[in-house]
């Protein structure tokens, strides 16, 4: 799929070629990756779970993964199709297991052995979680090790569907950062009220913005290549690095942030990640680029977001 052709219907006999279905196009990362692909001259099919989005006339296929395989909708005969859908809520993971397990593991893996059946790639999104933030820049062949129902859903998956036959790929992501980020649009408004907010300096992040995952996500469908990917920042920074960051851009007062340890509440394991760097020399070896500064997606998320700075 190395040049798309022109857009095509979305059913048919024959792969459409430069087609690719976004699951999951409501997303953080699903909606941006539908953009960007769209961009580079892809024609992108995306699905929603909100029925009014498609009565609305708008072009997308209704898809809920939690629905009976039997229900879901016909699949477009795409290129590629890129897994965006997930329950990403650690404790919600962490509180009904079986009920994630739908979305995160079972839907997923179904859905990719029948998109490799018609001959279209799967890719699935996965998460640094499947690792146990004990060592940085973990390796794409290094067994996993989650300490939580999530990264444990999301491990298992990634195995079956590397195991499918026909093409598959993984592309693991650390923390996505945008202006959007709940804990940044309040730790704003109470810099901006002059109250104090409070960062873990023993919790850490590699953040990378969803604009980043989409360029990758666009390297593996574009090449067709197979099997596992890393994207992530270049080294782990603690939330009071963030703080600090959010402080200078909105020229706030430093001793307003309260710095804490003792980790997260919503880990299972009540540790706060250490290390959540994954390694991206395969990445840099096969597309040519390298893990991107977490300091500099944070300054420029943060910027965007008190300035309304250029896009992250
Ligand atoms: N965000 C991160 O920091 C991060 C880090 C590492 C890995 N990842 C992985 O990256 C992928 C994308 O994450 P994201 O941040 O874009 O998550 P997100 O913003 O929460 O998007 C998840 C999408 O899945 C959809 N969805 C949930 N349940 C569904 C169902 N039963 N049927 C159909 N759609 C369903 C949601 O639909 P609605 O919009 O209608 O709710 C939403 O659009 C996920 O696989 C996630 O595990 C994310």
């Amino acid at each position: 799929m190395q040049s798309p052709s022109p857009p095509a219907a979305c059913t048919g006999d024959a792969v459409i070629s430069g087609s690719i279905l976004v699951i999951g196009a409501d997303g953080q990362v699903g909606s941006v990756t539908s953009r960007y692909l769209a961009e580079q001259g892809g024609k992108v099919i995306g699905t929603t779970r909100r029925a009014a989005t498609t009565n609305a006339g708008d072009d997308r296929l209704f898809f809920d993964l939690s629905l009976p395989a039997e229900d879901w909708p016909e699949l477009p005969l795409v290129d590629a199709a890129v897994i965006c859908t997930a329950a990403t809520r650690i404790n919600e993971c962490e509180n009904d297991p079986d009920g994630t397990a739908v979305v995160n593991l079972h839907a997923p893996v179904a859905l990719a052995e029948k998109l490799t059946r018609q001959g279209t790639m799967a890719v699935f999104l996965s998460t640094t979680g499947v690792f146990d933030f004990t060592r940085p820049f973990r390796r794409h062949d290094e067994a996993p090790s989650p300490v939580s129902a999530y990264g444990r859903q999301k491990a298992e998956a990634e195995a079956c569907i590397l195991k499918l036959d026909g093409k598959t790929a993984v592309l693991r992501l650390t923390r996505i950062m945008g202006p959007d980020m709940p804990l940044l649009r309040t730790w704003c408004a109470e810099l901006a009220a002059g109250r104090e907010i409070t960062a873990y300096e023993d919790a850490f992040i590699a953040p990378i913005t969803a604009a980043f995952a989409a360029r990758m996500i666009h390297e593996i469908v574009s090449r067709e290549v197979e099997g596992m990917f890393h994207a992530s920042g270049d080294e782990d920074q603690p939330y009071t690095a963030l703080a600090g960051e959010l402080v200078c851009a909105m020229g706030a007062d430093i001793s307003l942030v309260t710095t804490a340890k003792g980790g997260l509440p919503h880990y299972p394991t009540a540790n706060a990640p250490r290390y959540t760097t994954l390694d991206m020399s395969r990445e840099e070896e096969m597309f040519g680029v390298p893990a991107p500064s977490s300091l500099a997606t944070m300054r420029e998320t943060v910027e965007f977001l008190v300035r309304g700075g250029p896009a992250a």
